[in-house]
């Protein structure tokens, strides 16, 4: 099987790593190799160190991306659920890929702030409002979304299974699921 990164990009409390890791159960049933690169557990090994400022979200992009593209090249099914709210640094992943030849496919989760700020599965819009944090993504920090994701999933109108179901058939519409 030719491997693919499928990248989630979305506000924090989108639905990224819950679709992300749905989606991955369902391709290792089917025998697939599947690695998540997920930005929270990225940022506690390989992004060590790494904060919230414009640079730092930057550079854990970059760094994911690398790995993605390495992966998937490498005929692994990748995964990777991170905020990653700026446009140019997700652009450039996508540049890596095309330049290994490898598939690439954005999934923009996009929640409204409004529902993700209800669900706040880390309690941040919370910790926002009460001035315990500042800088949250689509609050007081930028989100640019992507102008054209291969897929858009608005998830306060679908399920869960019907998202993994979308990406899942973008997948195997490209023979690469
Ligand atoms: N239709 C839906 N699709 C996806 N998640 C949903 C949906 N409805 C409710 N949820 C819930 O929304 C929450 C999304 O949390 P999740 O950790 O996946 O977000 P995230 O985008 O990974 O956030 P973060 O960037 O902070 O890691 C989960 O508790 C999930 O169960
Ligand atoms: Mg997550």
């Amino acid at each position: 099987m030719r491997g693919v990164t499928v990248w989630f990009t979305g506000l924090p409390s989108a639905g990224k790593t819950t679709i992300a890791e749905t989606l991955a159960q369902r391709l290792r049933g089917e025998g697939g190799r599947v690695e998540v690169l997920d930005g929270d557990a990225i940022r506690e090994s390989l992004s060590k160190g790494l904060g919230y400022s414009r640079q730092d979200r930057e550079t854990q992009i970059l760094r994911v991306g690398f790995v993605a593209d390495l992966l998937a090249r490498n005929g692994v099914t990748v995964l990777a659920p991170l905020v990653s709210p700026y446009a140019a640094a997700r652009d450039e992943v996508r540049r890596l890929h095309a330049k290994s030849g490898t598939p690439f496919l954005e999934v923009h989760v996009a929640t409204p702030v409004e529902v993700c700020a209800e669900r706040d599965v880390k309690g941040l819009y919370a910790a926002q409002r009460s001035g315990e944090i500042s800088g949250l993504t689509g609050v007081d920090d930028p989100y640019e979304p992507p102008a054209a994701p291969e897929v858009r999933l608005e998830t306060q109108r679908r399920t869960l299974s019907d998202s993994v179901y979308t990406v899942y058939v973008e997948l195997v519409k490209r023979g690469l699921a």
